[in-house]
């Protein structure tokens, strides 16, 4: 059995982010979304998995490094550009031979975990299985129409969905697929789609199973779903403060302080992380919030957010709230006249200000 993980594509969603990071690497309670991936995996019992690359190869590799640190061998895969799912796989087929592997999104995360998910299809054998949740709105994801307890058809985004089972983004498949992945051809979004691939494994008469996921299920592709993952990540924390916190802070509830991180004069309310170097200075961080490494709050509050290493909150008047800030920011009040808002802000940045 080897693993597969996804790790290339545009990130158009998380853009600025994307531009000069890959979307797989930024963090969720200060670890990138890839690493809870790798430790499913590794915890399955898989110890060889292949990452598909795109332009951000680079920072994935120095990042993830070979893998000793899980426990597995990480071998790399190069994808010329993002020609969708099913490309990967196939582009994938020196790496994973004849052996049937679990495929799962970079991007994506479970919190049960796949060892039950991987278990069932050693144990069942079919040509592929498939990771369905329930979900209220499934005319904005790929829908499995079950009979019998078998996947009879897949529909992206139906308008019309059949059924609220929605396809999650792990997948395991034996060696019939890399023949589906080339019948198929690029949908109208020139990708190759890993549902018309399964599809056509259900035309040929092939098992395809719906196994229904335990827990919950968060892609982490766009800027809500960030934040409601570091939401539910944050609140699997146990309490621990290693960092110094002076006597006139709170901390409240399950918060950690990493080693190094400073506190003084400030509420820590949790669920809430705080980076090893960070300063926290007469400042209240709220409830769900992650603060990166070497990440300064002075004299501002900042609550169900994301702030990545190096960035600085200063003087500010009003509340942080559901934010997404990337790596050495600066955000900070200038105390002249006129009143008013100065920006350097990079392409499809986004700024909202409350009244
Ligand atoms: P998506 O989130 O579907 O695509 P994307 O990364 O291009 O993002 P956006 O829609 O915001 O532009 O991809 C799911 C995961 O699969 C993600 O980790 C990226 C990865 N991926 C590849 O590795 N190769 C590909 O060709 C595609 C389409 C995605």
């Amino acid at each position: 059995m080897k693993g597969l993980i996804l790790s290339g594509g545009k990130g158009t969603r998380l853009r600025p982010l994307t531009y000069t990071s890959a979307k797989q690497l930024v963090p969720v309670a200060n670890k990138p979304v890839l690493f809870y991936g790798i430790e499913a995996i590794a915890a399955a019992g898989i110890r060889d998995i292949g990452i598909v690359v795109g332009d951000t190869q680079a920072e994935i590799r120095a990042a993830v490094g070979d893998g000793s640190r899980w426990g597995v061998r990480i071998e790399y895969i190069e994808q010329d550009a993002p020609r969708g799912l099913a490309h990967a796989v196939k582009i994938s087929r020196p790496f994973i031979g004849d052996d049937p592997f679990v495929m799962y999104l970079g991007d994506n995360l479970l919190n049960k975990g796949i060892t039950h998910f991987v278990e069932e299809f050693v144990r069942e054998k079919p040509a592929a299985q498939i990771l369905l949740t329930r979900v209220p709105d499934p005319q904005m994801f790929g829908v499995a129409e079950l009979d019998n307890g078998a996947v009879v058809r897949l529909v992206e985004k139906p308008k019309e969905p059949k059924s609220d089972l929605a396809l999650v983004g792990v997948y395991m498949f034996g060696p019939q697929v890399f023949e589906s992945v080339h019948n198929i051809t690029p949908s109208f979004r020139n990708e190759l789609e890993i549902t018309d691939a399964i599809q056509d494994l259900i035309d040929r008469g092939l098992t395809v199973r719906p196994h229904i996921v335990q827990g919950w299920w968060k892609d982490t592709g766009k800027l809500e779903d960030m934040l409601e993952a570091n939401r539910l990540i944050l609140d699997t924390l146990e309490r621990r403060v290693d960092g110094e916190v002076d006597a006139e802070s709170r901390i409240e509830g399950k918060v950690v302080v990493e080693a190094g991180a400073k506190v003084e004069r400030s509420v820590i309310r949790g669920p809430a992380i705080i980076g090893r170097g960070a300063q926290i200075a007469h400042a209240y961080v709220g409830p769900f919030t992650s603060i990166g490494a070497d990440v300064e709050i002075r004299d501002s509050e900042v609550e169900h957010s994301i702030v990545l290493e190096g960035s600085s909150i200063r003087d500010l008047a009003n509340r942080v709230i559901d934010s997404l800030i990337g790596r050495n920011v600066r955000i900070y009040r200038i105390p002249v006249k006129p009143s008013a808002y100065r920006f350097m802000l990079g392409d499809n940045s986004e700024v909202g200000i409350r009244w």
